[in-house]
């Protein structure tokens, strides 16, 4: 006579002894346990972190802008060149010297479209219309007539962590 736990034959074992594969076992887990393993992207629980990037921490949008950019990450070790620069949040952050740098709002005060820094030129370019801005935030063409926002900017004394402050 067979006992209960004879009967029970996992569903792991059952395949197995069907010969197929590891990859094969993965995928009809996936399609038959939805609900409990094999997630997607989209039900990631991990929060998007602040500037899209774990490189930076603190407030990067709207009033209370606050921020600590890693320069060391892979994400920002570009901002230890001149003449690069990243959008972070709300902001543009610019690398216009050896160790030097500008943060002002990234929102063109014409129609907010996100601007780029020129270096070439040194200045601010807005691809919409063509506004310009001077890097202190100043309005150098139309058609914007407001200025950028400008953040306060403090290198650490390793060179390897950028304060951006409102
Ligand atoms: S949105 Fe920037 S110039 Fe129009």
């Amino acid at each position: 006579m067979e006992t209960k736990e004879q009967n029970t034959v996992s569903r792991g074992a059952f395949l197995r002894s069907m010969g197929l594969s590891t990859s094969a076992l993965m995928a009809f887990y996936c399609m038959g346990t939805t609900l409990s393993s094999c997630s997607t992207k989209d039900d990631d629980p991990t929060p998007t972190p602040p500037g899209g990037s774990a490189a930076v921490t603190g407030t990067t949008t709207g009033g209370g802008i606050n921020f600590n950019v890693d320069l060391t990450s892979d994400d920002f070790k570009k901002l230890k060149t001149t003449g690069e620069f990243s959008i972070i949040g709300d902001t543009i952050v610019i690398a216009t010297a050896n160790k030097n740098y500008v943060a002002l709002s990234k929102a063109c005060t014409h129609q907010g479209t996100t601007v780029n820094y020129r270096s070439a030129s040194t200045d601010i370019l807005c691809p919409n219309h063509g506004s310009e801005f001077k890097l202190d935030g100043t309005v150098q063409k139309g058609p914007a007539t407001s200025p950028l926002t400008v953040f306060k900017t403090t290198l650490s004394a390793d060179g390897n962590s950028l304060n951006v402050k409102a």
